[in-house]
């Protein structure tokens, strides 16, 4: 089964199919002795479908490792939303190959949403014969069997769903951290943005139902979880296309209620963000004040070729909206060189920036996305102008960062502990407002709620010391 683009931009008024997953006991032993090696590529979607491979994979008995050399098997879980993120696949498969010419039994496999592009799957098919599977985002479930079906069939096993998607409850997961989780609370997205693949690779808009993601979130403060992250594409959607009448404020306070000490949620699309969700933020201690809110663009021009449904205008309203939640921080994304761009448009992108003073800011140059609307635009902006204006844009954005970050010096923070530090001596974790912070103190504190005095200010970092 290949994937269509055709098929994948379909969406139709039928009910999402909403089942279990259900385990088979046949593909049990397969991994015996055998290791796999998984590389994650993408957003934090990405990041928990990988949580999610590992589970299954461990269910049949394979153990993680993370030597790609010692692997038996090798699996990629790709990004497709720019060019880059292609490269780096393309450039690793080269590493892979490479590998498989000394030890030709690894098994390698290739996932997540490059291989949900009709493109990348037929360069697959005719020039890396030696990729044993392909599975695309909608099947990640049904691993096993794929797996299975190509140890047994010694064949390039592609099976690729181009469907608007069902939600799957219940796929075991092995989360990477023991104190935060990423919890999904929808699948897909409907905004068809004029350059962003995501709504082809992720299928349309589903929520999942209240009680399961409440259900998730309790079971994890039963495990002694400390934050939770809910994820979507357009989390302020939530609920939309279900007939409840229960969206994300609703979601966010029954979160909230069950008593997980921080509550998170990615990524905000400005066009959903109602009040009461703000009014939440604001009532529960522990929603976090961190909002990213991608603005893409500050020209209305711009804005509207995007199809991002808001101006300049309205945007600016809502972020100060936001700015009235006590000691906010807000993030955002932003794309320069977008077809035809000028440098109008541009000086109003640097304009919003000037006027939001962004805590951080990703900044991309556009790439033109196979089968998206953007890229069949005609675009006279030379990638020279468009490199100068990246960088124009990201000395303006580290100029706020670091301002912004000045703020907290000597002042007391909430920091989760949640790794080892590369500081000697120290660990990591973040503020509310989604600062890293280097704290000197031992390993006993690891997993805990503390309170940190900032001590010094680096450019992407504070450093700090215990304050009690
Ligand atoms: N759902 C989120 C964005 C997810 S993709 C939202 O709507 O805000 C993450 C970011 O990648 C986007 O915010 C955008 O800035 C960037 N991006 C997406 N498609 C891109 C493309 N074709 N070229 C460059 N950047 C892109
Ligand atoms: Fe892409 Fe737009 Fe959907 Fe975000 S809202 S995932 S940018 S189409
Ligand atoms: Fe990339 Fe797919 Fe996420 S394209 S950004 S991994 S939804």
């Amino acid at each position: 089964m290949l994937p269509s683009l055709l098929e994948a931009k379909k969406r139709t008024n039928n009910e999402v199919k909403n089942y279990k997953y259900t385990r088979c006991n046949d593909y049990n032993n397969i991994g015996i002795n055998k290791k796999y090696y998984i590389k994650t590529y993408g957003c934090q979607m990405n990041v928990h479908d990988s949580e999610n491979i590992k589970a299954l994979l461990e269910e049949m008995s394979f153990s993680e490792t993370d030597s790609m050399e010692d692997a038996d098997l090798i699996i990629l879980n790709t990004c497709a939303i720019r060019e880059n993120a292609h490269n780096k696949v393309f450039g690793f498969l080269g590493r892979v190959k490479h590998l498989k010419e000394t030890k030709p039994d690894i098994i390698t496999g290739i996932c997540g949403c490059m291989a949900q592009e009709e493109n990348v799957v037929s360069e697959i098919k005719n020039k890396y014969k030696w990729v044993d599977i392909v599975f695309g985002t909608h099947n990640l479930s049904e691993l096993p069997r794929i797996l299975n079906d190509s140890i047994k069939n010694n064949k390039q096993e592609i099976e690729v769903l181009s469907i608007e998607g069902d939600i799957i409850e219940d796929i075991p997961v092995k989360r990477d951290s023991k104190y935060k989780a990423w919890v999904n609370i929808m699948y897909g997205c409907d905004k068809f943005c004029t350059y962003c693949i995501v709504p082809y690779t992720r299928g349309k808009q589903r929520s999942r139902n209240p009680k399961d993601i409440i259900r998730e979130v309790e079971k994890l403060v039963q495990d002694g979880y400390k934050e939770v992250t809910l994820l979507g594409q357009n989390v302020n959607a939530y609920g939309k296309d279900l007939d409840l009448n229960y969206y994300m404020g609703d979601l966010l306070k029954d979160v909230a209620e069950t008593g997980i000490a921080r509550v998170r949620f990615v990524t905000s699309h400005p066009w959903d963000f109602t009040d009461d969700m703000i009014n939440i933020i604001k009532e529960y201690d522990n929603v976090m004040p961190y909002i990213h809110l991608p603005l893409q663009s500050g020209s209305d021009r711009i804005l509207k070729l995007m199809g991002r449904r808001y101006t300049k205008e309205s945007y600016l309203e809502l972020f100060n909206k936001l700015k009235t939640i006590p000691n906010v921080s807000i993030t955002t994304d932003i794309i320069v060189g977008f077809p035809g761009e000028t440098e109008e448009d541009f000086e109003e992108t640097l304009d919003v920036v000037n006027k939001c003073k962004y805590d951080s800011a990703f900044t991309f140059i556009f790439s033109p996305r196979d089968g998206t609307p953007a890229a069949k635009m005609k675009d006279d902006v030379t990638l020279t102008t468009k490199n100068e204006r990246l960088q124009r844009l990201n000395e303006l954005v580290n100029k706020y960062a670091s301002l912004n970050n000045q703020k907290y010096l000597n002042k007391i923070v909430d920091v989760l502990i949640e790794d080892r530090s590369n500081k000697d001596g120290c660990l990591m974790g973040y503020t509310d407002t989604m600062k890293l912070v280097n704290v000197k103190c031992d390993d006993s504190y690891l997993g805990k709620l503390v309170k940190v005095k900032i001590t010094d200010i680096k450019t992407w970092s504070l450093d700090g010391e215990l304050a009690e």
